[in-house]
């Protein structure tokens, strides 16, 4: 059986929505970089191997980056999932794991990279907002993209209700591009596109505001 590494930094939410997901695969270690993550405690009662590696305990990145590396490759995952993992990984740690580290991001990229990203979509006033799922790469939030879902942006929305639509679209999309990659669907190729096998198009459009009826 295939096995996942997650990295955490907070309420864990995602990692919850994996952990329900009943994946072809096992969560065999739940890794925060927070001491006080809240989701230590959800992974914990599951049964899972927790680990903290304090960021603040490093002299540097680099030393992070090592160990926390060193802390993954003991348990020999199959795939490295980030679920809210607020930490920049930096390129040498991103290239031992090419291919097998995935990130879910709240907005629909390339739109919207970095923090607060509902309220950047908020002042910008788009319609259609979102979540992706990406293969990570060195460039922060830009790696190639696996599935995306959109979410309209309503008129009397705030911060907290766009991200709460938002979220509720990462917990379906995360865990299923988790199962494609278990399933052997999913690739990162040499080129640094993605591959999905038996990938179902979709062809209706979000449109939003709605048109009239
Ligand atoms: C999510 O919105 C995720 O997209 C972002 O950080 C948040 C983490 O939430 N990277 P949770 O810890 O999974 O509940």
């Amino acid at each position: 059986m295939k096995s996942i590494v997650v990295l955490i930094s907070g309420r864990g939410s995602n990692m919850a929505a994996l952990l329900e997901a009943e994946l072809p695969g096992r969560i065999c270690a739940v890794i925060s970089n927070r001491p006080d993550a809240k989701g230590l405690e959800l992974a914990a009662a599951h049964g899972i191997s927790t680990h903290v590696l304090d960021h603040k305990a490093y002299p540097n990145r680099a030393a992070f980056d090592e160990a926390l590396a060193e802390a993954i490759e003991q348990h020999e995952p199959d795939l490295v999932v980030l679920a809210g993992f607020m930490r920049v990984l930096g390129e040498a740690f991103v290239q031992r794991f090419t291919g097998r580290l995935i990130n879910i991001h709240p907005s629909l990229l390339p739109m919207f990279p970095g923090l607060h990203t509902h309220q950047q979509a908020l002042q910008a006033g788009v319609k259609v907002h979102g979540c992706t799922v990406h293969f990570v790469t060195p460039a922060l939030d830009h790696g190639p993209i696996i599935i995306q879902a959109a979410v309209p942006v309503l008129p009397d929305d705030d911060e907290d209700r766009l991200a709460a639509r938002v979220l509720t679209q990462e917990h379906q999309i995360y865990p299923q591009a988790v199962r494609w990659f278990l399933q052997e669907r999913l690739h990162l190729t040499a080129q640094g596109t993605v591959q999905l096998a038996d990938e179902q198009p979709h062809s209706a459009a979000l449109c939003a505001p709605a048109l009239d009826a």
